[in-house]
């Protein structure tokens, strides 16, 4: 039952991305629930939203583990328990090692707030303002060995403006990752998506009107 597709979402922070994927679940634009939220960080406000929503929670400190590899696997166990079928990450602030990617294949969905392959990494947005870029928007993708890339799903642009800050062109990115990245889970879920090579096809968007990537609006 389509209803029924688990998916895990992994926070270190804020978690305003999970709540918009809780959103959207609850209000079935996607056809599966949120069934698992798991934090490296034990005071993640990620945690609270997801116990807000009488969503199972889990802890897993990197700290407490000798290797990436050991922490990895200690996170596959917790997924795996949950039943997932879908694992986002959302804000997770950890490097994967294939240790996890083995254990979720194309089954592993991640979201950067820049256009990538621009300015991958930590601080999306402070590094497309340094730059000077005039546009600059978010990114969801497969998860793949290396850090932010993986095959590109949806993208949204965002114009720069000349009295942003870090903060403010953060927070414009933000909203717009709130709108893409419950389409993204939304394509996955309904089978939509083929990986060929670096490219994913998507088939019969035409029903899905947020999907075009929408122009700037500056
Ligand atoms: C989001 O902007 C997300 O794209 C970013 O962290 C923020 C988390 O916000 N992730 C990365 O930079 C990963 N490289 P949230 O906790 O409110 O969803």
């Amino acid at each position: 039952m389509k209803e029924n597709l688990v998916i895990a979402v992994l926070v270190s922070g804020s978690g305003s991305n999970l709540q918009a994927i809780i959103d959207a679940a609850e209000r079935g634009e996607i056809p599966g629930r949120v069934g698992l939220v798991l934090s490296n960080k034990a005071d993640a406000y990620g945690l609270t939203r997801a116990r807000n929503h009488g969503i199972p929670t889990a802890v897993v400190d990197h700290k407490a583990y000798g290797s990436r590899e050991e922490f990895d696997a200690k996170m596959v166990e917790a997924i795996r328990a949950s039943g997932a079928r879908l694992v986002c990450l959302a804000g997770f602030m950890r490097v994967v090692t294939p240790v996890f990617l083995r254990a979720f294949p194309h089954r592993i969905l991640n979201i950067h707030p820049a256009l990538l392959p621009s300015f991958p990494g930590t601080h999306g947005p402070g590094q497309a303002l340094r730059y000077g870029v005039r546009f600059s928007g978010c990114t969801v993708h497969f998860l793949d060995e290396g850090v932010d890339t993986g095959p590109i799903i949806v993208q949204a642009v965002v114009p720069v403006h000349e009295d942003d800050t870090e903060e403010t062109l953060a927070a414009r990115i933000l909203k717009e990752e709130h709108r893409i990245y419950p389409v993204a889970i939304r394509l996955f879920l309904e089978g939509r998506l083929t990986v060929s090579g670096r490219r994913v096809m998507t088939r019969d968007t035409t029903r899905i009107p947020d999907f075009s990537r929408r122009n700037p609006d500056a």
